[in-house]
């Protein structure tokens, strides 16, 4: 038997300590908090994210009453991108989470379902997105979807 270990490397930075392409994308990214339709759980998201032709995008989460119909804040802005830029790739994706009157603390990471969203667009174009997880004690920058979605089940998945 062997044991294989898979590690994630998440680089923690304060917000003084981005640059101003990254700072303007969480800014972006905590506006849009602010247009989050969320009655039902009060978690507002947002993202933003930066194409390779420097064109930005952002969404937030849209809740519906029948609970699986909503869609979280990260694959509005990746579908809405995908759609209108079917052929560049997605270089930097951020996103802010507000609840409780305030953001929140630790970063908000994506769930499931938008992991594997965004791994598809990753590999989609074979190139990497940066992420960055915004919380105001933290900021955690993974330097693509697979950070974030070990032993994924992806494209090549199906041709070996
Ligand atoms: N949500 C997102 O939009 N993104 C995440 O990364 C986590 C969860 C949304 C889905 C739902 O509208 C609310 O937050 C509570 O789960």
């Amino acid at each position: 038997m062997i044991q294989k270990t898979i590690e994630t490397k998440v680089t923690v930075y304060t917000y003084d300590e981005l640059n101003d392409e990254q700072k303007m994308l969480i800014d972006k990214a905590r506006e849009q908090v602010t247009k989050a339709y969320a009655p039902y759980s009060g978690f507002r998201v947002g993202a933003a994210l930066m194409l390779e032709n420097g064109e930005i995008f952002a969404g937030s989460n849209q809740e519906n009453a029948a609970y699986p119909s909503g869609l979280c804040a990260e694959r509005v802005a990746m579908f809405y991108a995908n759609a209108q830029y079917p052929d560049v790739p997605v270089k930097t994706l951020a996103i802010a989470a507000f609840t409780n009157g305030k953001f929140i603390e630790t970063p908000v990471t994506p769930c499931g379902s938008c992991r594997q969203v965004l791994l598809e667009s990753e590999s989609r174009f074979n190139t990497g997105i940066q992420i960055f997880l915004y919380g105001t004690n933290e900021i955690f920058m993974l330097e693509n979807v697979k950070q974030l979605l070990p032993l994924c089940f992806e494209k090549n998945s199906l041709t070996q």
